[in-house]
């Protein structure tokens, strides 16, 4: 057993198949080089202190029956992932428990997801159990869904394997296609989007309109498995149309909004190949894919609709032990 242990796993961006992927279809999603870092220590006792600045969580300290609708909003997955981890393994301790991220929580960048995987394998590293991405992955999935009640798990997997990934809701397909960075450019909108209720929003859309929902949902399998080949391929110029193509999907789903839609046109208009938003909508980011040449005139047409633009480098690397 080691006393402390110190972990860093990435944040993502969805690329395609956002929503869709809810269903148990295809999405394409990358790992971003901005980090989560967590340091779990074990202490006396069997209570759990948290410190997570980043989400306004000083100085917290609870015992780990408490139920996670009783914590703190920014204390659920910390809280759901050591429950599950001691559920699974049979192991208890005292722990104090810190947080860092190196990315803001409001970007939709997955920090939820990104503290999961790091408490989880830290805590395999605290009690030298081997554990495989595949039961770290189920892990952290079941307390995901613990807190918020839905979730493909893209992120999840994001933060655990890195890379740029082909995934299935549900995480029945999990296979990194590239390391590669992609020519892209991200544009926040300043506006903090809710997953849950727009993961709901579009459920309710789909209980009244199935069969045309579903159809929506078919082509945007089809947009998702065409990138997958351009990717293989490294033929990157061509995601453009497809990813306008999956924007105007999104839209008619009602998950799209006017300072997305800003953003986006304003990206297009520069000389992007294509842009749409990322993520659950609502707000959060949208992304337009880009030539090197044509990159700054694009990232100053965001900044001019409003937009902040935010750099990040795809395709960075799993889950970490940091010394
Ligand atoms: C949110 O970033 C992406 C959604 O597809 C939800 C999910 O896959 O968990 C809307």
């Amino acid at each position: 057993m080691k006393n402390k242990v110190k972990v860093s796993a990435p944040g993502k961006l969805m690329l395609f198949g956002e929503h869709s992927v809810v269903y148990g279809r295809p999405c394409i999603v990358t790992a971003v080089n901005q980090r989560m870092r967590v340091t779990v220590e074990v202490t006396k006792g069997d209570g759990i202190e948290l410190v997570a600045p980043n989400v306004g969580i000083k100085n917290f300290k609870a015992s780990i029956s408490t139920p996670l609708d009783k914590l703190p909003k920014g204390a659920r997955f910390v809280f759901a992932a050591v429950k599950n981890f001691n559920k699974k393994y049979k192991v208890v301790s005292g722990l104090c428990i810190k947080t860092q991220s190196g990315f803001s929580s409001e970007f939709g960048f997955g920090s939820s997801s990104s503290v999961t995987v790091c408490v989880v394998k830290a805590l395999s590293q605290i009690f030298d159990i081997d554990i495989c991405s595949n039961i770290l992955f189920d892990i952290c999935y079941r307390s995901v869904l613990d807190v918020q009640g839905v979730g493909s798990g893209f992120d999840i997997a994001a933060a655990i394997w890195g890379g740029t990934l082909y995934f299935v809701g549900g995480g029945k397909t999990i296979n990194c296609i590239t390391k590669k960075k992609m020519p892209l450019v991200v544009g926040y909108t300043g506006i903090k989007a809710d997953t849950t209720t727009l993961v709901k929003r579009v459920s309710e859309l789909r209980k009244s309109n199935l069969k045309l929902v579903d159809s929506i949902f078919d082509i945007i399998d089809s947009i998702v498995n065409m990138v997958h080949k351009l990717i293989v391929n490294n033929d990157f110029d061509n995601f453009g149309q497809l990813a306008n193509l999956n924007q105007g999907l999104l839209d008619s789903l009602g998950v799209s909004t006017p300072k997305l839609s800003d953003l986006i046109f304003a990206a297009r208009s520069a000389g992007a190949y294509g842009a749409k938003l990322s993520g659950a909508g609502g707000g959060d980011c949208m992304i337009a894919f880009v030539s090197n040449k044509k990159r700054i005139f694009v990232e100053k047409a965001i900044e001019k609709a409003g937009g902040k633009v935010i750099s990040i480098k795809t395709g960075a690397k799993g889950v970490k032990i940091e010394k």
